[in-house]
């Protein structure tokens, strides 16, 4: 027996994900720790893919993504956020996660340092440390989950290869604003780092707007941007991501993901092309909003301390209140006791003092999939 995972990825083998599916399967609770929909996206996208599978487009797509795709993509950051790309510089990819994971190992050596916030997605420091490099957290606090301008500077240094920006936030909700992205954008340039904004939830956002770093004054020639078709049309598993930026760091990212997985999604890709130009942007977060409204509001209701999330499909809620210290221990009792499962955003951080007493709930749930949730929560 030779095959043993390198230490510097032993960290990441937490089974917390899966323990607590595991439970709620077992004790049939209301599963709202996993991050995906109950729902599939539109009929019409459903089937154009079929249709793509029976009309033959079974085999490898070409390695960069389907041309249609990628001037899809392109025509989407114009139309959403007047950001212009030429469509050469769009790569697809498995998902925004292969995306990351390529942008990292792609800019990344050992010695180098990428600036992560935390509590963090939780491929972040695994891909940080598949490249070899380090990690410097930066916390975001309860309530509002902004940074402190004075750590961030602080994580900021002359290894500084990356800084990796997630808005909307996943798990606290929380939207970064112009400033913040500023602030975070001049410690870039100041250290010629790389940005690589996840902007998975930029369609889901509640009475904020979504801005992609890429729109800042200077910040264009410096950032990767990702985003994913998954969370925006409901089809987590198809995994069609991308990536654009300058042309040299495209083409830097190109380079691993060729070796990554080369090409994949080929059914899914002109599905996705035509739902990107057709789809009512707006509704998305207009159909979440009630949802959301009802979690914070059903949460609060059975004494929790919710924050209200600007964004995404999570909500955090401090169990404090109820008196419970470790909210890891009560995730994995709450499948048995309540018959709901929820996320500790504790696996989200290194600094265990972080977010002892914080859960995350997934609201991308059918309503009375939520309703019973609280109903069970408040008996
Ligand atoms: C912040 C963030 N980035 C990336 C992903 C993964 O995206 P994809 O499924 O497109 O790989 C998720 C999924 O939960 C996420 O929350």
């Amino acid at each position: 027996m030779v095959a043993v995972l390198v230490p510097r990825l032993r960290p990441f083998t937490s089974t917390i994900f899966a323990e607590i599916t595991q439970l709620a399967v077992e004790h049939g609770a209301l599963n709202l720790g996993q991050g995906f929909p109950d729902t599939d996206g539109p009929a019409s996208l459903l089937a154009d893919a079929q249709q793509a599978i029976a009309t033959g487009a079974n085999q490898y797509p070409p390695a960069p993504g389907l041309p249609a795709l990628r001037e899809a993509v392109a025509a989407h950051q114009r139309r959403c956020h007047s950001l212009s790309v030429d469509p050469d510089d769009v790569l697809v990819t498995m998902g925004a996660t292969e995306a990351i994971a390529a942008a990292v190992i792609a800019l990344c050596e050992p010695g180098d340092e990428v600036v992560v916030f935390e509590p963090y997605y939780d491929s972040y420091p695994a891909v940080v440390a598949m490249a070899g490099a380090t990690r410097r957290t930066v916390a975001l606090r309860a309530p509002d989950f902004q940074p402190d301008p004075a750590e961030l500077r602080a994580a900021f240094g002359p290894r500084t290869k990356a800084v990796l920006v997630n808005t909307p936030h996943n798990p606290t909700g929380t939207v970064f604003g112009s400033d913040t992205l500023r602030a975070i954008g001049d410690l870039a340039i100041e250290h010629d780092a790389v940005v690589i904004t996840d902007e998975v939830y930029e369609h889901m956002t509640f009475d904020v707007p979504h801005v992609p770093m890429a729109t800042l004054p200077g910040l264009a020639d410096r950032t990767l941007t990702i985003s994913s078709a998954g969370k925006t049309f409901s089809v987590t598993g198809w995994k069609i991501g991308w990536v654009h930026g300058p042309a040299e760091l495209v083409a830097a990212v190109r380079a691993v993901k060729q070796f990554l997985t080369f090409a994949g999604g080929a059914p899914f890709q002109p599905a996705v092309a035509k739902a990107l130009g057709e789809a009512d942007y707006p509704a998305i977060s207009a159909g979440l909003r009630p949802k959301r409204d009802l979690m914070v509001t059903g949460l609060r209701e059975v004494g929790l301390r919710v924050f209200e999330p600007r964004g995404t499909y999570f909500v955090v809620a401090d169990l404090a209140p109820l008196g419970v210290t470790d909210a890891a221990a009560y995730a994995r009792a709450m499948p048995a006791k309540v018959g709901v499962a929820a996320v500790p955003v504790s696996v989200f951080c290194d600094d265990p003092d972080l977010a002892p007493t914080l859960l995350r709930f997934a609201f991308c749930k059918r309503d009375e999939v939520l309703l019973e949730a609280l109903r069970r929560l408040a008996a």
